[in-house]
């Protein structure tokens, strides 16, 4: 193992919380539905146009607005996303993952982040762990969003190391077929069931180590 690719919504910190509020009040402000509940965690890992191109189709909507339409719906969920994570600080951080990644490089393993999220370097920045990364991939660089490989194989390109000499951390499933289809170890976290196409399942950040993902990467 050579380097460690990281989701960041769920795995670094809990966003799933403030992406939902947010899509919420969109959703009954500007198109008159109630999102239901499963939305939170069926958005996981999703772009936010994916997202919102979901939303529109649950309102029966999909055909009802221009591109650009589209887009200034897509912005306004941003406004009040960011809103919430201006607020986010280094307590925000998940159990583990400060000394996860303190272990990783004690044993000079590259970092790269692989998130969808075009707001990782700014929540990076605000939970005081953005010098911790050798990298962070632009998900605005790449052509297709998860469950598509490209933002892990971009993230382990950032950091001279091939895929398969990785491990990727993910809570989303569209997040570990990603992973998996990069060509590099997938370590999943929430539920096994969910994530059963993951190498290695923990049920919360706070059982990474080092030494499980080590074990995780001698499977292949
Ligand atoms: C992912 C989240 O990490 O980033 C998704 O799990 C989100 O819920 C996606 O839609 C895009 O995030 P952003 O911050 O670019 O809107
Ligand atoms: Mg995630």
């Amino acid at each position: 193992m050579q380097g460690v690719l990281f989701d960041l919504d769920g795995v670094i910190t809990d966003t799933a919380k403030f992406h939902f509020k947010a899509w919420s009040r969109l959703a009954q402000e500007k198109l008159a539905v109630t999102l239901p509940a499963s939305f939170e965690s069926d958005l996981k890992g999703i772009s936010r146009i994916d997202s919102m191109n979901r939303i529109l189709k649950f309102a029966g909507l999909e055909t009802k607005y221009s591109a650009e339409e589209v887009n200034t719906m897509a912005q306004f969920k941003n406004e009040l996303y960011l809103n919430e994570i201006s607020k986010l600080t280094q307590k925000d951080i998940l159990p583990g993952i400060e000394n996860l990644l303190d272990q990783l490089a004690a044993n000079k393993i590259k970092l790269s982040v692989a998130s969808a999220s075009k707001n990782a370097p700014f929540i990076l920045e605000k939970l005081g762990l953005k010098n911790q990364f050798d990298a962070i991939a632009d998900p605005a660089k790449v052509a297709h969003g998860k469950p598509a490989p490209d933002i892990f194989l971009e993230a382990a390109r950032k950091i001279a190391v091939e895929p398969s000499q990785c491990v990727g951390i993910e809570d989303a499933k569209a997040g570990v077929e990603a992973i998996k289809a990069a060509g590099a170890i997938a370590v999943g976290v929430g539920s096994s069931t969910d994530l059963n196409e993951a190498d290695t399942v923990v049920a919360n950040t706070g059982e990474l180590t080092y030494s499980i993902l080590e074990q995780a990467f001698g499977k292949k």
